[in-house]
């Protein structure tokens, strides 16, 4: 069976002490909603890592990501992190490829596959996120953008690596907007992904491998969209900054 999964991208939100306050409200909730079928993940700011592992230390299933990671392993980087500093602050996971990178710092594929290798070499979970642009959507192109992405992002790697990625659908039309994609434009493009990995990895890994769908998903629409059979949980970005919408958007992803 496959992992259901909730992320919660904070984004550039929350200075450090609220930050830390959010996670004793998100670990609050979660004792008045529990469950424990569910990988919780949230991927604080860098500077927040160190601290929000070590409250997180004693909590099983709840673990931590990071929002980013340069592709080298040091060096003369003035201002960058390595997948190497992310594991020492006790994260497992770090987000590549969110389209608010690729757009705003002109991350691109090639760039992006380098990200993957090196943080798979640092024992870093790659949370690969892939998705189409308004135009593409509007033209019809959706499907062969995303495929381009999970080629040239993501194919080279061998079948070992491959397994080990979780995937998060995020149309880029719906980041934010408040505008989610329909269940069955969710469901289509999920079973799209799994389609493409199934052709180039095989039925064991495409049918075992975590697909996420992010994208304007809260409280109110997260139950049908994890609900779809291809869609194993959520990457979460304002509604992970409320603990209470948080807690139950993850528990949306309970199978009944
Ligand atoms: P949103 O962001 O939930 O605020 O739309 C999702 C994301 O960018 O991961």
């Amino acid at each position: 069976m496959r992992k259901k999964i909730v992320i919660g991208n904070w984004k550039m939100n929350k200075t450090l002490s609220e930050g830390l306050q959010l996670v004793d409200e998100i670990i609050e909730e979660l004792v008045k909603q529990p469950n424990n079928s569910v990988l919780k993940i949230v991927a604080p700011p860098f500077i927040h890592l160190a601290a929000v592992a070590e409250k997180l230390k004693s909590i099983n299933g709840f673990e931590l990501a990071a929002q980013n990671c340069h592709h080298n392993a040091s060096g003369a980087y003035t201002g960058e992190i390595s997948p190497a500093m992310i594991s020492s602050t006790g994260a497992n996971y770090v987000i590549i490829g969110h389209s608010e990178r690729r757009l705003y710092c002109g991350e691109s594929n090639n760039l992006l596959a380098q990200k993957v290798t090196i943080a798979l070499a640092n024992n870093l979970t790659p949370v690969f996120c892939i998705g189409e642009s308004l135009e593409e959507r509007n033209s019809n192109q959706h499907l062969e953008a995303v495929t381009k992405q999970l080629k040239e992002g993501l194919f080279n790697l061998s079948p070992s690596d491959f397994s080990k990625l979780i995937l998060a659908y995020e149309p880029v039309w719906a980041i934010g907007t408040g505008v989610t994609a329909t269940v069955h434009q969710a469901q289509g493009m999920h079973n799209h992904i799994r389609f493409e990995v199934n052709k180039k990895y095989g039925k064991e890994i495409s049918s075992t491998i975590s697909i996420l769908y992010g994208g304007s998903c809260n409280v109110k629409n997260a139950k049908e969209l994890f609900a779809c059979i291809d869609v194993d949980g959520g990457l979460i970005g304002g509604a992970s900054l409320i603990a209470s919408d948080f807690v139950t958007i993850i528990n949306s992803a309970i199978a009944e």
